[in-house]
């Protein structure tokens, strides 16, 4: 079974690593990638075949898998040059941000076309993925769809395709908004005479601390927040000043935003 990835950028590589990481062998995996200067070093760090457009000699067929990982804007031109090689025993994975399952069916000529939203933890096979599966795959197909995603990570299995969006906007994009907070936290110990090399560690290592107690308790992020704050203590005073701004509204509207634009792109 071959699976072609077109368009190897962030997310693109970070797919491959944890179809590689998983059972995938990189004689079946292509990589189709436009840009010249990146091409060499794929094929070299990856060990597949790197080509700048399908390869005309391939024949793709039952079992196979396309996923696209192109910007939204290039979607069109990719679907283009991709449809001489979607047969109808192919499927159709995009990544794509706000781009919808019936306008790539329309590209693309086929009607097994999937969207799923993971984000940058594929690299470490720790995606928080999103998938939409329109009825149009049979059981083998959706168990494959299913397989690759679940090979990137945790993948949830959405009934109404308007939820991709909401995932792009909460977990697509999600990874950037921890990194901002993390580098306000850094910010203010360097600023209190931590090296930038210590504060980056002791952010990261905050978060990974988290993370982990969080993974082995029932505890919603509320009820841990809660239990750490003690009255007239540290935290407390944090999060007096987070309120008194109005901090929730203004991060919640920012992912609104995010949540906006993905439908944006859509249209
Ligand atoms: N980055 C993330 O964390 C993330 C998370 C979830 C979803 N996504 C989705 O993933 C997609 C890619 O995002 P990204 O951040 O990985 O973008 P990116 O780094 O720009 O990667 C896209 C790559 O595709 C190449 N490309 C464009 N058109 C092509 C074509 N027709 N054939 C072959 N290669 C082509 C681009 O080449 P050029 O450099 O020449 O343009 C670029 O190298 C987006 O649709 C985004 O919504 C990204």
């Amino acid at each position: 079974m071959t699976v072609a990835l077109v368009g190897v950028g962030n997310l693109g590589k970070a797919l491959v690593e944890s179809l590689l990481a998983a059972s995938y062998r990189s004689e079946d995996v292509i990589l189709i990638e436009r840009a010249e200067s990146d091409r060499a070093q794929l094929s070299s760090r990856y060990g597949c075949r790197v080509e700048a457009e399908f390869p005309e000699s391939v024949r793709l067929g039952s079992g196979d898998v396309i996923v696209l990982t192109v910007k939204p804007q290039d979607a069109e031109v990719a679907c283009l040059s991709l449809k001489p090689h979607v047969s109808a025993d192919v499927v159709v994975l995009s990544c794509m941000a706000g781009v919808p399952c019936e306008k790539l069916m329309m590209l693309l000529g086929t009607r097994k076309v999937v969207r799923a939203m993971p984000n940058l933890g594929a690299a470490r096979r720790e995606s928080a993925s999103a998938l939409y599966i329109p009825d149009s795959l049979s059981n083998e197909e959706v168990q494959h769809v299913l397989s690759i995603i679940d090979s990137c990570g945790k993948g949830w299995r959405v009934d109404r395709e308007e939820l991709i969006d909401v995932a792009t906007a909460v977990a697509g994009s999600g990874p950037a908004y921890l990194c901002w907070l993390a580098e306000q936290l850094e910010n203010v110990a360097v600023e209190s005479g931590f090296s930038p090399h210590d504060s980056h560690a002791l952010v990261l290592q905050t978060f990974k601390g988290a993370v982990s107690v969080l993974e082995q308790s029932s505890e919603r992020f509320s009820e841990l927040r809660e239990r750490v704050t003690s009255p007239n203590g540290t935290t407390a005073a944090a999060i007096s000043v987070l309120d008194e701004r109005v901090a929730a509204h203004h991060v919640r509207d920012a992912v609104r935003a995010a949540l906006r634009r993905a439908r944006e792109l859509g249209s």
